[in-house]
């Protein structure tokens, strides 16, 4: 049967807002031409990002329902804490509140100045707590990462040789930890492999090094694996992912992505004594080890969550589906980067308008069409959101369709892929655009536009 459907019916509905295209020309701009500063309602098709956006089941809900609020040794803690284990393996688990307070509390335990960590691509977040610690985040693609049209299978690895060459550079005693983030999300949602991960585990062995992924979307790189690497095709998601944490010494994990729920956070380790100084960090800011900053009902949605997205009838549909969006834009001659990755599509916007100079933001151009043309939220990961004053422009200029979990249905998406071909076939008209007022740092959220006509 050529046709995947959504693995589940719809229960609870949420109205879209519907807009004419004069009331979104006046919202856009009313907003400075900055789509993080619309309101959510005046969205029709919300593709800012997969974090926390998801859709969460029946079960979820009702698990939310059953939850136990008790502060220390809640019912609901033994339960995410079992499922946890039963997914990863790993003995000491930490909930947070999200994927960050996981990355601040594992950095400043093991970051600091002078210090290195060596990551296949980190996600802003990471890097900044990276650096918060005084320590420098090192990306480490393999160079088919920053190709376009590269079908590489597992575009997401780490560059081997290039990790073994730092450590031979900086010296292993610099170096706390190596991260893996599967799948690699600043680098198009792309997969690592098995193969890779290995390798990575026996440079860490060689020099003494602790390994630890950055597992927000493991699921998903689980499924890739499944489906691309030699050998894997017979085993389950489950199995694939439990050897993809066999292989680390710990792991971070923001629940909002593949645990499809709304708020949550992991931090989990194999050592005794980090988990012990871990904890101690945990009550400081976040709280009690068996609620670190969620209440119970968070926990039990995250536990059912967690055992939901490795069905494979879900990851079926949810990477055939993203790759449903990508390659409807490559039929209609949009370029994308390729091949489609597993939480969204990128869309390569210097080639879609070629005619905008970088410096003029063609990313942000493209964003602001596809508000104009369907009421679609899109977000710009190029020179708006890396290239600030003094920094170089980022490789490429992307802008990202996430797609959130279980949300949206075929008709949605065929909706998206309708107005980026109706915008790409006009996309001669689509103006550069100036920053005419920013903040000093993270720019993308707050700065305002103007068009340059
Ligand atoms: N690591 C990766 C790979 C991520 O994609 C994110 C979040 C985080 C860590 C941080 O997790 O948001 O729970 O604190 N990515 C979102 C996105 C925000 O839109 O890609 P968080």
């Amino acid at each position: 049967m050529p046709t995947i459907i959504e693995p589940f019916k719809i229960k609870v509905v949420e109205p879209i807002h519907m807009t004419t295209s004069e009331q979104r020309e006046e919202i856009l701009r009313a907003a400075s031409f900055n789509l993080f500063l619309v309101r959510a309602r005046d969205v029709v098709i919300d593709l800012l990002t997969d974090s926390g956006t998801g859709a969460m089941s029946a079960e979820q809900w009702a698990g939310i329902m059953r939850a136990d609020e008790s502060y220390a040794g809640a019912d609901s803690y033994y339960r995410f804490e079992s499922t946890m284990c039963e997914i990863t393996g790993m003995p000491h688990i930490l909930p947070t509140h999200q994927g960050r307070a996981s990355e601040r509390i594992l950095f400043e335990l093991i970051g600091g100045e002078g210090k290195v960590v060596p990551n296949n691509a980190h996600f802003d977040t990471t890097r900044a707590n990276t650096e918060h610690s005084g320590a420098k985040a090192l990306d480490l693609p393999i160079p088919e990462a920053g190709e376009m049209s590269s079908e590489h299978p597992f575009k997401g690895n780490m560059n081997i040789a290039a990790l073994r060459k730092t450590f031979e550079e900086v010296g292993a005693e610099r170096i706390p930890v190596v991260l893996v983030t599967i799948t690699n999300n600043s680098g198009g949602g792309q997969p690592v492999s098995l193969e890779n991960l290995r390798e990575v585990r026996a440079i860490c062995d060689e020099f003494g090094v602790p390994f630890f992924l950055d597992a927000c979307r493991f699921a998903e790189n689980a499924w890739f694996i499944k489906q691309r690497e030699a050998g894997q095709q017979d085993r389950s998601a489950k199995d694939i992912a439990r050897e993809m944490f066999d292989l680390a010494d710990g792991a971070l994990i923001s629940a909002k992505k593949d645990g499809i729920v709304n708020i949550g956070g992991v931090l989990l380790m194999r050592d005794k004594s980090m988990f012990q100084h871990a904890s101690n960090l945990l009550i400081l800011t976040e709280g009690f080890v068996t609620y670190g900053g969620l209440a119970g009902r968070d926990l039990e949605a995250m536990a059912q969550g967690f055992e939901e997205v490795l069905r494979e009838d879900y990851l079926n549909y949810r990477i055939r589906s993203t790759a449903y969006l990508g390659n409807k834009l490559l039929d209609a001659g949009v370029r994308i980067l390729e091949p489609p990755g597993g939480h969204a599509i990128y869309i390569d916007a210097s080639s879609f308008c070629p005619h905008i100079p970088r410096e003029q933001f063609p990313g942000q151009a493209v964003v602001c069409g596809l508000y104009r043309v369907g009421g679609i939220r899109a977000c710009e990961i190029g020179s708006v959101m890396f290239a600030s004053a003094g920094s170089p422009p980022p490789a490429l200029e992307l802008v990202r369709l996430a797609i959130p979990r279980r949300v949206y249905t075929q008709s949605h998406i065929d909706y998206v892929a309708e107005s980026i071909v109706e915008l790409h076939e006009k996309r001669d008209s689509l103006l550069g655009m100036r920053i005419i007022e920013e903040p000093p740092a993270l720019r993308h959220f707050t700065a305002k536009f103007e068009e340059i006509s």
